[in-house]
């Protein structure tokens, strides 16, 4: 078998490979497995495409080829290991950042390196993917590297609202074709450094447009754009595991802000466009009324006497770390009979199933734990709702106030249940810096302070009120 065959059948291996991980990320209980098969067809393409390219590479290129693989793979390594559950989405922005210039590198290449043997309308069609490989890389790049910016706090994550913002993104769309054309039929660099700077321009405005609550669409919109930027690369350099695999990121990428712009009520069109920002400021409305003050006694009182509980984790559970607490709470109440259930809104947490991840991580059973639109009618009859380090995701103002920059976003029902304790350290808003109306129900008591504390606290008064009380010296028998 020539080493062509071989590198090709190892590419269908691969190829399948990512399928099968894709399918195992799906689910959590699979999800291991998925990351196994995820390596597993990295390692054989790897394997197989330098395998390919050593029929042309001089020695000196094979050993920068191993050595720049070991370096981006130590690098990797050690990002993955220390960074953070709730660090996550920064960090797949800026990976995304890096698809996206190899792309328009290889965009570049493919324009400065033009096979000889490439005339008539096959060198129009090189032209043409070089042209594109070159703004959707562009794109993703500047859009990625602001998306880190603000998911990182290094910047404002207020939506930037520059006067006939969306005349700007169709005119740079417009130019992009008009350029595409002029570039196929005499290609040049002006050109091509036109539309690098056209696309780098429109990846950071698309994206520096969107407000901080719906930055989890652009992660996934991002995600979608690296999946069509390698697959465009992998048009150039005439790679078909590029082009699938690159195909299967950017339509499960599209796919999953699909599912996130269905969950937060947003127009999946008008997230393409960059254009679903929220225009008012998100400003900090301040209190809008008196809060009460709860301790960890009085709660687990409060929970003593309950007949269903339901906890509504967030991402102030992931920063307390407090779901160990969290799932033995769950396991002690239920002991004694009481119903406890969880509510996941779909973007609580900063990533997409971030809790989901946690409560598995503390082996809560997954029979107990229901998406939002599962429990949302429940709350209604529900005795106390514990609501762990959320904020937005259980904000009464994205239903009653239509002004409110979260207004449309569906949430958790929690205020109608008959008791709400929420656990966090100060009145500070949630992630898209709005004011949460909930705090200041009648039926809503604060409980201040780091979350995991705050439970153990609860787990400690629990114990003590089921102690058995010592009998007094002198009582009679
Ligand atoms: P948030 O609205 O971000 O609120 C989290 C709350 O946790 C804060 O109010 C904070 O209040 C509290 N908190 C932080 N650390 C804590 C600790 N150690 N102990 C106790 N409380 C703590 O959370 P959410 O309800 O999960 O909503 C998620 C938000 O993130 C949404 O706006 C969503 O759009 C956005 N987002 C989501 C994603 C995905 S895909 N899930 C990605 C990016 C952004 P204190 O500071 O007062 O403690």
């Amino acid at each position: 078998m020539s080493t062509v065959t071989a590198s090709e059948a190892a590419y269908v291996v691969a190829a399948l490979l990512f399928i099968l991980s894709l399918a195992g990320l799906s689910q959590h209980r699979t999800s291991r497995s998925g990351v196994v098969w995820g390596i597993a067809g990295m390692v054989i393409a790897l394997a197989a495409t330098v395998g390919l390219a050593s029929r042309s590479l001089t020695a000196t290129g094979l050993v920068l080829i191993v050595l720049a693989t070991a370096v981006g793979g130590g690098i990797g390594l050690w990002r993955a290991r220390v960074v953070e559950m709730t660090g996550m989405p920064e960090l797949i922005a800026i990976m995304h950042s890096l698809v996206g210039l190899a792309a328009a590198f290889v965009g570049w290449n493919g324009y400065l390196d033009v096979d000889a043997e490439l005339s008539g309308s096959l060198l129009g069609i090189h032209h043409a993917e070089v042209f594109i490989g070159v703004f959707i890389g562009a794109v993703t790049f500047t859009g990625s590297v602001i998306a880190y910016l603000k998911l990182s706090a290094r910047i404002n994550s207020r939506p930037l609202t520059l006067p006939g913002k969306h005349v700007l993104n169709v005119g740079a769309l417009v130019a992009f074709v008009a350029l595409t054309v002029a570039f196929v039929a005499r290609p040049n660099m002006g050109l091509l450094i036109a539309v690098t700077v056209i696309a780098l321009a429109l990846g950071a405005h698309l994206v520096a447009s969107i407000g901080g609550g719906d930055m989890p669409v652009v992660v996934s919109m991002l995600n979608s754009y690296s999946g069509w930027a390698a697959a465009a690369s992998g048009f150039l350099l005439a790679n078909n595991l590029l082009i699938v695999t690159g195909a299967l990121v950017g339509s499960s990428g599209a796919y999953l802000s699909y599912i996130m712009c269905k969950a937060m009520n947003r127009s999946f069109i008008s997230v393409i466009a960059g254009g679903f920002g929220t225009p008012a400021a998100a400003a900090d409305e301040g209190e809008q009324g008196e809060h009460r003050e709860i301790s960890a006694e009085d709660t687990a009182e409060l929970l003593r006497e309950a007949s269903s509980v339901i906890i509504t984790p967030g991402y102030g559970m992931a920063v307390a770390q407090a779901q160990y607490p969290v799932a033995e709470l769950a396991r002690k109440l239920r002991e004694r009979g009481v119903e406890v259930r969880f509510g996941i809104h779909p973007v609580a947490g900063r990533l997409p199933g971030h809790m989901n991840v946690l409560l598995a991580e503390a082996n809560v059973p997954y029979d107990i734990v229901l998406e939002m639109d599962e429990i949302n009618d429940d709350f209604a009859a529900t005795s106390v709702v514990l609501v762990i380090g959320a904020n937005d995701t259980v904000n009464p103002a994205a239903t009653d106030n239509p002004a409110s920059p979260i207004a449309g976003m569906p949430v958790l029902h929690v205020w109608e249940a008959a008791n709400v304790v929420v656990f966090k350290r100060s009145m500070a808003a949630g992630y898209a810096g709005v004011q949460n109306p909930l705090f200041f129900r009648d039926n809503s008591q604060m409980l201040f302070g780091d979350a995991k504390q705050r439970v153990e606290d609860i787990l400690r008064a629990l114990d003590s009120l089921d102690a058995p009380v010592p009998e007094m010296a002198g009582t009679s028998r």
